[in-house]
C-alpha cells in the first residue's frame, strides 16, 4: 500500500461499520475474485448518499462486499440493488453474507452471465456499478448506457489498470480497459472522469438528451 492509501486507511481503521478484512474473515469461501478496497467502498457509500438512488445495478457480485456496502447506504430509504454474478458458488456465499449483514431484503441477486442478463433489464437505473470481468467493459458499455436513466451515475472499478503497477498475471486486462476508457472519454452522451481511488474508479453521468 502506498503512503497516501496507508494514511487514509489508518484514519478510518477504528471506525465502526463494514470493513473488508472482517467481511472476508467471516466468509467461509476463500476462492473468489478480489473485492473492492475500503476506500472504494466508502466512496460508493458517499456517492449513494449524495444521489439517493432508488435503483442500483451492480455487474459482478463476487462475495458481495461492494453490494453489502452499497446496501447499507440505501437501506435508510426504499432503494433496491440488483446484482449480477455468474459463478453459482460465490453467488451462494454472497447471499449468505447478505443475510448475515442484514441487507438481503434490499438486494436481488441474479445468477446469470451479465451478457445475457443485461438485455433483459428495463432502463430504470439511477446508478450502475460495473465490476465484472474487465474484458467485458467495452462490450457491455452500450447496454449500460441504455440501462441508465438520464442524469444517472455510472461507476466502473479498475479503470487505471493501464498505468498502475499491475501484477503481470493481470496484464491481458489492460487492452480492454484501454478500449473502455477511450470509449467513455469520447462519448458525447456522457460526462466522466477517473478518480485515482483503489485501482481507478471511473465516475460518469449520463446527460439528459
Ligand atoms: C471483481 S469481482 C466483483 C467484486 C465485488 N463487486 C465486490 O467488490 O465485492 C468480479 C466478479 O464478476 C463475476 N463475473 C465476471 N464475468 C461475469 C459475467 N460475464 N457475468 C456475471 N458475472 C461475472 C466474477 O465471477 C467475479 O465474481
Amino acid at each position: 500500500m502506498d503512503r497516501v492509501a496507508h494514511y487514509i486507511e489508518a484514519l478510518y481503521a477504528e471506525k465502526k461499520g463494514l470493513n473488508k478484512k472482517e467481511y472476508i474473515d467471516q466468509t467461509a469461501l476463500k476462492a473468489f475474485i478480489p473485492v473492492v478496497d475500503d476506500d472504494v467502498a466508502r466512496i460508493l457509500q458517499l456517492l449513494i448518499m449524495l444521489k439517493r438512488p432508488a435503483r442500483i445495478l451492480e455487474i459482478g457480485t463476487s462475495i458481495g462486499y461492494s453490494t453489502s456496502s452499497m446496501a447499507k447506504a440505501i437501506q435508510t430509504w426504499d432503494g433496491r440493488i440488483t446484482s449480477i454474478e455468474y459463478d453459482e458458488r460465490v453467488a451462494a456465499q454472497a447471499q449468505e453474507n447478505f443475510r448475515r449483514e442484514g441487507v438481503d431484503d434490499v438486494i436481488e441477486l441474479v445468477i446469470d452471465d451479465a451478457r445475457k442478463a443485461l438485455p433483459r433489464l428495463e432502463p430504470q437505473y439511477d446508478l450502475i456499478f460495473q465490476d465484472a470481468d474487465k474484458h467485458l467493459y467495452p462490450d457491455l458499455f452500450e447496454e449500460c448506457v441504455r440501462l441508465l436513466k438520464p442524469g444517472a451515475l455510472f461507476l466502473a472499478e479498475d479503470s487505471l489498470f493501464p498505468v498502475i503497477d499491475l501484477d503481470p498475471k493481470w496484464h491481458d486486462l489492460i487492452p480492454p480497459i484501454e478500449r473502455f476508457n477511450k470509449l467513455i472519454a469520447g462519448d458525447e452522451r456522457i460526462v466522466s472522469t477517473i478518480l485515482p481511488v483503489g485501482d481507478g474508479l471511473t465516475i460518469a453521468i449520463k446527460k439528459a438528451p
